[in-house]
């Protein structure tokens, strides 16, 4: 017989009954759902509605079930729905007709929004520390092959040069937001609904704070109301957790292309790369392409939520049951996802050279040639047209800014009709510093700002991450 079955007079139709269970998912709750009943127990004590051999009997059963369930022996009766019917009816198996005390002044609906806040706390804990692990990764890459120099890209066409570090600590300052956007729903997660009964309030003078202490909550929530019908916290997490998720793809993504032999900037290990059934000259960055693939169903479960609440009154409805799937799945991807790239990171190999090399296309230093004009007197706008001019002769002519001869450049200068232009277009030496001034290594030292790509800074930088992120 159903837990809630006095007011029927027929049983449920297996059909409704398959269809309404949610054992096979929110059975991960069973732990979370035990220390809260173990906490409901003792503010059902301290408010005398148990002796305290009640009391004591009630949690030592509940403790026996969670040892139970540590150890993977409890088994689930698909019969009674979910984990709190089950893990009741395992209770009253356990200890006798004490459990049906237990159930005073809780509702499944309170009890739910209990447990799931619990789960959601170890679960940015735990992600927390996923997400650590791979900043640890990128930076220690950085340490490694940093100093490295490629193309950085706007458009996907060649920009400016850049250290490889500068490149990796981007992605550490992306997951170092997506660390704090989940500290930032922890901490409005963290209150207990507890006491608020089905969506009124317990009707026994339930001690909610110090129900709310021992659950390592920060206080009990404000409106019973609120409390069985606030699903925030789940949609705070997936949007955290999908943001999260775009970082790592654009991540998956840049590697996609940098293992193409035609980049050849990186190869990633076989440990980390997978084979095809046909060619056998194959060496594919699947796990770079899962991450990119699974991030569709991380947004998906953000939006499925979303959809899910906004139609829904006040007061518990059971569509919040389907509040747990996607985020457990979104929860296990992304945690997945961070360990795979991870791992992928701790075993690539750069080439340095192939990096290096690709800094010879695409005239990358031209800025910097303007800028070096600009210093040597020129208005930027001006500096940009004569640098036009160069790459221009430098295309026809099949070679690099540096390689210019001092004609060519005089030429530039003196066309552009400026006199800071042709004043510099006389001085002997200001070819030799234009063609200085297009040197890779030069560029990026002239970057030499917070936040730019100049060694000095990117050296800084990666120990300053060293120093925050330890490890
Ligand atoms: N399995 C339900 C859920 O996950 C638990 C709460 C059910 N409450 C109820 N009144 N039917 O949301």
């Amino acid at each position: 017989m159903e837990l809630w079955g006095g007011r029927f007079r027929e049983g449920i139709d297996r059909r409704l009954a398959d269809f309404s269970r949610s054992i096979e998912i929110d059975a991960a709750l069973a732990d979370d759902d035990l220390v809260g009943s173990i906490a409901h127990v003792h503010g059902l004590a301290a408010a005398g509605l148990l002796t305290p051999d009640e009391g004591a009997a009630l949690v030592a059963g509940l403790e026996g079930l969670r040892g139970e369930v540590a150890a993977g022996t409890l088994s689930w009766d698909p019969a009674l729905e979910d984990v709190h019917l089950n893990l009741e009816a395992a209770l009253a198996s356990r200890i006798g007709p004490l459990a049906g005390r237990l159930h005073t002044g809780r509702s499944r609906n309170d009890q739910v929004a209990t447990d799931l806040r619990l789960w959601a706390r170890r679960a940015v804990d735990a992600l927390d520390g996923a997400i650590l692990a791979m900043e640890r990764a990128l930076v220690g890459l950085a340490e490694r092959d940093g100093d490295a120099v490629l193309p950085g890209t706007t458009h996907i066409q060649p920009a400016q040069p850049i250290l490889l570090g500068h490149h990796l600590l981007a992605y550490v300052e992306m997951l170092e937001r997506d660390r704090g956007r989940l500290a930032d729903a922890r901490r409005r997660l963290n209150v207990s609904p507890l006491g608020s009964g089905a969506l009124a309030g317990a009707g026994f003078p339930l001690d909610r704070e110090a129900i709310a202490v021992e659950l390592g909550f920060d206080g009990p929530s404000a409106n019973s109301l609120d409390a069985v019908s606030d699903r925030d916290f789940v949609v705070e997490l997936l949007a955290a957790l999908a943001l999260g998720m775009v970082h790592l793809s654009r991540l998956a993504e840049e590697l996609t292309w940098w293992s193409n032999p035609r980049f050849g900037f990186v190869r990633l290990s076989d440990s980390f790369s997978t084979g095809s059934s046909m060619m056998p000259n194959k060496k594919n960055p699947d796990p770079a392409e899962l991450v990119r693939g699974r991030t569709g169903s991380v947004i998906g479960s953000l939006t499925g939520v979303l959809a899910m609440l906004k139609g829904l009154p006040l007061g518990y409805q059971r569509d919040l049951q389907e509040d747990k799937a996607p985020l457990f799945e979104a929860v296990g991807t992304f945690a997945a996802s961070l360990d795979v790239l991870t791992g992928l990171l701790g075993t690539i190999t750069i080439d340095r050279e192939r990096m290096r090399a690709a800094t010879d296309e695409g005239y990358i230093t031209a800025t910097a040639v303007a800028d070096a004009l600009v210093r040597s007197g020129l208005p930027f706008r001006v500096a940009h047209r004569v640098v036009g001019g160069l790459v221009a002769a430098a295309e026809a002519a099949g070679v690099g800014l540096a390689a210019l001869d001092d004609t060519t450049i005089a030429a530039a200068l003196n066309a552009a009709g400026d006199p800071a232009a042709t004043r510099l277009a006389a001085e002997p030496e200001a070819p030799g510093r234009l063609r200085a001034a297009a040197d890779v290594d030069a560029a990026l030292a002239s970057c030499d700002v917070i936040g730019g790509t100049a060694p000095v800074r990117v050296t800084a930088a990666i120990a300053a991450a060293r120093g925050r992120l330890g490890g």
